[in-house]
C-alpha cells in the first residue's frame, strides 16, 4: 500500500470479547469480520475506519494496517521504512510516535527499531516525533515480518466523553455494551442495574435504545490523518432521528455518591429522560411496573473491594431478591468470582469465556427468564 482501499482494519477487543465484537461488526455491516486473538479484522477503506470508531460499542480501538514488509536487520528496516508512502496517511504538521513490539525476529531491540522508523518518518515526511498528542504508529515485528498499523482512535474508545465521574470499580463501556449484546439486549426492553455505581449499564442500554452512536461526542486521532475528509465525516456523524423513548433504564445503588455520578453521567450522555437512578439497597429493590426485561449487575468482588465473607451474604441477598421479585426477567451478572456468582443460587446458563478487566479476569453469568 500505502493504505489504498480496501485495507485491513483491526478492531482491538479485550481478550475474551473477540467473538462478541465480531458479531457486533457483522450486525453493523462491516465486511468479512473475523475474530482473532486480541480483536477482530474487517476490511474497508477510510470511511469504514471512521464509521468503526463512531458506531462500534465494543471495540477498544481501531487500527489501520498501512503496510507490511520483511526486515532481518536494522539497516534493512531503515531502508524499507523510507520507502513507505507516509504522506498518503500522515501529515507533516502532526506529531507521530512509534511503538514497536518484537517477537521471534532477528530484530529484537524494540527501541532501536522504533528510532529507525521515527527517523525515516521525520526525514522523508518532516513530521515531528513524540509528545502527548502524537498519533501512534504501532509496529509489530513478528517472525521478521514488520507490520505497520496506525491507531485511528487516540483515546481508547471506552471513553465515550460523557463519564466524568466514576466510582471505585467502574465497568468499561465497551465491556458493558458487549455483555448487553451477549444477553440478547436489543433496545426494546427495560434494563435494571441494582448496583449501578457510575451507571454504565443503564446508560449504555439507554443509548442503544435511543440509537445514539457511542462516538458522537468525542474526537479521534484519524481527524489528524492525511486521508481525513471533514465534510464526509460531518455527514456520517449527523445525528439520526431520535427513537421515541419507550423502554426505561433503571439504576440503583446504596451509595449516594454513585447515584449523583450516574445521574450526571446520564445527563451528559443525553439520556436523562430514559434513565431513572435512585439510592436504594438491593434488599429494598422493587420490580419496575411494565414488561419484564433484563437485570444487569456487576456486584463488588473481593479482590477489589471489601471482604469475601460479607460478599457471600451480599450475593446471597441479591439472589433472593431477584428470585422472589423478578420472575420473567433475565439476569446478566458480571464477577471475577464464580463462588460468589453461585452464592446467588440463580439458575445460570453455561458460563461465558473469561475477560481480562483491570488486572482481573471477569465472567458474565446469564440466566434465561427467571421462573
Ligand atoms: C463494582 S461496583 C459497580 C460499578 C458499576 N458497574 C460501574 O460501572 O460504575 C459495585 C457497586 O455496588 C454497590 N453496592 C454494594 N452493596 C450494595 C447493596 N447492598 N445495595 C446496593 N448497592 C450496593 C456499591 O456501592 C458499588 O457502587
Amino acid at each position: 500500500m500505502t493504505a489504498a482501499a480496501p485495507f485491513e482494519i483491526f478492531l482491538a477487543a479485550l481478550p475474551g470479547l473477540e467473538p462478541l465484537l465480531a458479531e457486533e461488526a457483522r450486525a453493523a455491516g462491516f465486511a468479512a469480520p473475523a475474530a482473532v486473538p486480541g480483536g477482530v479484522t474487517v476490511t474497508g477503506g477510510w470511511p469504514e475506519v471512521w464509521r468503526a470508531n463512531l458506531v462500534l460499542r465494543g471495540a477498544s480501538r481501531v487500527l489501520v494496517r498501512i503496510g507490511a514488509f520483511r526486515a532481518f536487520h536494522l539497516a534493512q528496516l531503515d531502508k524499507r521504512a523510507r520507502k513507505v508512502d507516509w504522506a498518503a496517511v500522515l501529515r507533516p504538521d502532526r506529531p507521530v510516535r512509534v511503538e514497536v513490539q518484537c517477537r521471534a525476529s532477528k530484530i529484537y531491540h524494540a527501541r532501536a527499531a522504533a528510532q529507525r522508523i521515527e527517523r525515516a518518518i521525520a526525514e522523508t515526511l518532516g513530521a515531528p516525533i513524540g509528545g502527548e498528542e502524537a498519533i501512534a504508529l504501532k509496529v509489530r515485528i513478528d517472525d521478521n515480518l514488520v507490520t505497520l498499523s496506525l491507531d485511528s482512535s487516540g483515546e481508547p474508545l471506552h471513553r465515550r466523553g460523557h463519564k466524568q465521574a466514576v466510582g471505585k470499580a467502574p465497568l468499561r463501556e465497551t465491556m458493558a455494551a458487549l455483555f448487553l449484546r451477549a444477553c440478547d439486549f436489543d433496545g426494546q426492553e427495560p434494563v435494571l442495574d441494582p448496583m449501578c455505581g457510575s451507571g454504565t449499564f443503564p446508560i449504555e442500554a439507554a443509548e442503544i435504545a435511543a440509537g445514539l452512536a457511542p462516538g458522537r461526542d468525542r474526537s479521534f486521532a484519524f481527524e489528524d490523518f492525511a486521508s481525513f475528509d471533514a465534510e464526509a465525516w460531518a455527514a456520517m456523524k449527523a445525528p439520526a432521528p431520535a427513537i421515541p423513548a419507550e423502554a426505561r433504564f433503571f439504576g440503583s445503588d446504596r451509595d449516594d455518591g454513585a447515584i449523583r455520578m450516574a445521574t450526571a453521567n446520564a445527563a451528559r450522555a443525553g439520556v436523562a429522560d430514559r434513565t431513572d437512578f435512585r439510592r436504594q439497597a438491593v434488599s429494598d429493590l422493587i420490580r419496575p411496573e411494565g414488561p419484564a426485561g433484563l437485570v444487569m449487575v456487576n456486584p463488588p468482588y473481593g479482590a477489589r473491594i471489601g471482604d469475601r465473607k460479607l460478599l457471600f451474604a451480599l450475593y446471597g441477598a441479591l439472589g433472593v431478591t431477584l428470585r422472589d421479585r423478578f420472575a420473567g426477567w433475565r439476569v446478566g451478572l458480571v464477577t471475577s468470582d464464580e463462588g460468589l456468582a453461585r452464592a446467588t443460587a440463580l439458575p445460570f446458563l453455561p458460563p461465558a469465556p473469561l475477560v481480562a478487566h483491570g488486572g482481573l479476569k471477569v465472567r458474565l453469568f446469564r440466566t434465561a427468564p427467571l421462573p
